[in-house]
């Protein structure tokens, strides 16, 4: 750290501030760097150039970048800390992921845990983040350390390289990096009664880690009086406002989503195959630089618009029928969630384009609070206010019912929220509630949408068999939102502009 009493960097300084950690960090970050002249584990500035800066972690997020969360994060603890007792020193844990199998030794590419990868960008299996306060040194002070898979040449032919100990503390710039085994030299010091451990045990990201390290270290802990903290909730509202090196990047998986969309609107000429859809899609979010979906993507013909979660995409979208597709990619970390709906024909029938463009109303207008200080649940009773709207003048719901009865009706119309926030996950920092006030650099999205299934009986004929969404994702800020994803078409004659020109 660079200490502000000596003026030097010091390995390990007692006194790091946020601006220490952000002046250490931004200067000439390459003359620091010894990156082993060989592959990693995951692209590094030396081997994938065209994908990292010299300094960079993960694309886009630097040594500092990260740091600086952990930064954050010891500060969140010491506040946390004052006042509940236990041990004075604090040590906090996080697992990442383990591989999963499609089927016996065949691994599913390997996702990191969010939480571990937001507070050190390492994108290894089978490794654990120790943060440990200094003895005897005011939080924030603290050293980083990563335990990863050794190297070894007969896995690392199958699974490709690994960083390593040397390669881990290179790219990502923590103190010290040891084997995943060698984790059971820290136990003795965290068992200490002396020392408050930050940990969360229930749904462990990796229970094999989980069951041989942590587990008796959290049930000797149950059993004695310093008993361990969650640290998840914490990492959340970390998570929740996003930098502006973020924010760059959720720009980016946006405008690729962006793109890939209106490529897909541009092929899916009726009959199509919602498979087509989905692999059109995936192709395109891929050919534009996105590593994978964020999430399995719903496309859904005709009446299949009405079940939320469809994703069984393997039905024929027949000429007439509007298409809803709710995909998004995740690029360099960080995730997008669109949804549009569109008639594969190219023309909106009357009917169609009647409860579109009521739902398109509804979601401009959820837009138009998205400021400063207001909440997600406030956009969502606004939501339901003009959704009721909607459904009187559209005659789905009679005249003269109650008010009580229209609000139950804008309810079982669309069953859903307005919105969530968005980051690194799609259903991002789940945990925080939905009431916060907004504040700058929190992303979150609009997705109202109107759902009438075909044996609503009580519905007008016409509208039986169509669900409307339009969701966008915006970013919050001191002035006007930033909305992720302006570049995916809404308007009825730009969607059949697009649609009607064929591929
Ligand atoms: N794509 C999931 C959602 O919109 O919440
Ligand atoms: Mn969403
Ligand atoms: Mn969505």
């Amino acid at each position: 750290m660079w200490c502000p009493a000596s003026e030097k960097f010091l390995h390990g300084c007692v006194t790091a501030c946020v601006s220490c950690v952000r002046r250490r960090f931004s200067i000439q970050p390459e003359l620091r760097l010894n990156l082993p002249r060989r592959y990693l584990g995951q692209p590094s500035p030396f081997t994938h150039p065209h994908l990292l800066k010299p300094g960079d972690v993960t694309p886009g997020l630097t040594q500092g970048e990260y740091a600086l969360r952990r930064h954050k994060l010891m500060s969140l603890i010491q506040k946390e800390s004052q006042g509940l007792g236990g041990g004075t020193e604090q040590a906090v844990i996080f697992l990442s992921n383990a591989t999963l199998y499609m089927t016996n030794d065949i691994p599913f590419p390997f996702h990191q845990n969010n939480d571990f990868l937001y507070l050190c960008g390492f994108r290894e299996p089978d490794s654990i983040l120790l943060l440990q306060s200094r003895p005897g040194q005011p939080l924030p002070a603290h050293t980083a350390t990563l335990y990863v898979p050794r190297r070894d040449a007969s896995r690392e032919l199958w699974d490709g390289a690994r960083s390593g100990a040397d390669g881990a503390v290179a790219l990502t710039g923590v103190d010290e990096a040891f084997t995943t085994e060698e984790f059971r030299h820290a136990l003795p010091r965290l068992q200490d009664e002396g020392v408050t451990l930050w940990y969360d045990g229930a749904k462990p990201p990796h229970p094999s880690l989980h069951s041989g390290f942590l587990q008796p270290l959290t049930e000797s802990r149950v059993r004695g009086k310093n008993r361990v903290r969650p640290v998840r909730n914490l990492v959340q509202h970390l998570r929740l406002v996003k930098s502006q090196a973020e924010q760059e990047l959720m720009k980016t998986a946006g405008r690729i989503s962006s793109q890939a969309f209106i490529q897909t609107m541009r092929s899916s000429i009726s009959p199509v195959d919602e498979a087509f859809i989905y692999a059109k899609f995936d192709f395109e979010c891929r050919a534009r630089g996105a590593d994978i979906l964020a999430y399995p993507p719903v496309v859904a013909g005709g009446n299949r618009s009405n079940t939320l979660h469809y994703v069984k995409n393997n039905q024929i979208v027949r000429p007439g029928e509007l298409v809803l597709m709710d995909g998004g990619c995740e690029a360099s970390g960080y995730v997008s969630d669109i949804t549009r709906t569109w008639p594969v024909s190219g023309r909106f029938s009357s009917a169609q384009e009647e409860l579109y463009q009521a739902v398109l109303d509804v979601q401009k207008s959820c837009l138009s609070l998205c400021f400063l200080g207001t909440s997600l649940e406030n956009i969502y009773s606004h939501m339901l206010t003009q959704i009721a709207r909607k459904l009187k003048d559209l005659r789905i719901v009679q005249r003269g019912c109650s008010d009580s009865q229209l609000f139950k009706a804008a309810r079982t119309y669309c069953p859903h929220h307005v919105g969530h926030y968005l980051g690194m996950d799609v259903h991002d920092t789940p945990d925080v509630s939905r009431s916060l006030p907004l504040q700058p650099g929190m992303v979150i999205t609009i997705e109202p949408g109107i759902y009438i299934p075909e044996d609503d009986t009580a519905a007008p004929e016409k509208f039986r068999g169509l669900g409307i969404r339009v969701e966008d994702d915006v970013v919050i800020t001191e002035e006007s939102p930033i909305i992720l994803s302006a570049d995916c078409p809404k308007e009825i004659d730009e969607l059949q502009q697009i649609c009607g020109q064929g591929p």
